[in-house]
């Protein structure tokens, strides 16, 4: 039997860069709320499905019919930037309530399937998570934040055979990463940075670890760059 996969953010950038390493090996589920993105994306992929729902929103009816789980990747994510002191609440709000709160209410949903089939929950995390920089307060505290879910859910579920890994990526050639570069009023410059495919193979390198080894933690940063 395939093992079963389902990923957040898989519409565009990371997300769909994991969906296509790792549709070989798993059946998947491509979350987004671009319904044409993820159709598109289906009709290349023949082992995926789409599963279209706005995140925020998230209710047990939609994950419905999923019982046994060997996969669950939160990829979906936004940023926000500006200073502390021109961050409004609603922004903290859409920024916690997406990257945070969402991955809490998608997982414990899900709980049960992850459990029944001794799954894996990645969690696509940021520099941002290890490092908290000037202009970027709503988006690490969110990321700060997410990492503090991932490893509370790794102690957790550690009895019950669930493995946690958390990938910290550093910049990522996608259209969040456009969107941040004109938040920043710099030029964009894709050499720079990591391709999405490069994190997808971070994710393989924790899924496929040998079973004695549970990955935690991957670091990824471009090449010739800043390392932290
Ligand atoms: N790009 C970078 O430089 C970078 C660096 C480090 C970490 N990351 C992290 O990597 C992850 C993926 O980023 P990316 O660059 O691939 O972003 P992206 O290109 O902007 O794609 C974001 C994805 O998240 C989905 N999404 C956003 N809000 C949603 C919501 N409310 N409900 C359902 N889906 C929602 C989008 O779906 P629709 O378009 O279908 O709505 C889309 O598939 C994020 O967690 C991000 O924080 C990115």
């Amino acid at each position: 039997m395939r093992p079963t996969a389902l990923i957040t953010g898989a519409s565009r950038g990371v997300g769909a860069a994991i969906a296509r390493a790792l549709a070989p090996e798993y059946d998947l589920f491509l979350g987004g709320r671009d319904g044409t993105a993820l159709d598109a994306l289906c009709a290349e992929l023949p082992s995926a499905r789409p599963w279209a729902v706005e995140l925020t929103e998230i209710t047990p009816a939609d994950v419905e019919g999923i019982d046994r789980l060997d996969l669950l990747v939160h990829s979906a994510g936004i940023a926000r930037l500006g200073h502390l002191a021109d961050v409004p609440a609603e922004v903290w709000r859409r920024t916690m309530e997406v990257n945070v709160i969402a991955v809490a209410e998608l997982t414990r949903l899900l709980l049960p399937a992850l459990r029944a089939a001794h799954g894996h929950v990645v969690l696509i995390n940021s520099g941002a998570g290890q490092r908290a920089n000037p202009n970027w307060g709503a988006y690490a505290a969110s990321k700060f934040a997410l990492r503090a879910y991932a490893d509370v859910l790794r102690e957790e579920e550690n009895a019950h055979g669930v493995r946690v890994t958390t990938i910290f990526p550093g910049r990522v050639d996608t259209d969040m990463q456009r969107d941040v570069r004109a938040q920043e009023e710099g030029p964009y410059e894709p050499g720079k940075y990591l391709e999405a495919e490069s994190v997808a193979r971070a994710v393989l390198a924790a899924v496929t670890a040998t079973p004695d080894a549970h990955v935690t933690e991957i670091t990824v940063r471009p090449a010739g760059g800043p390392t932290r």
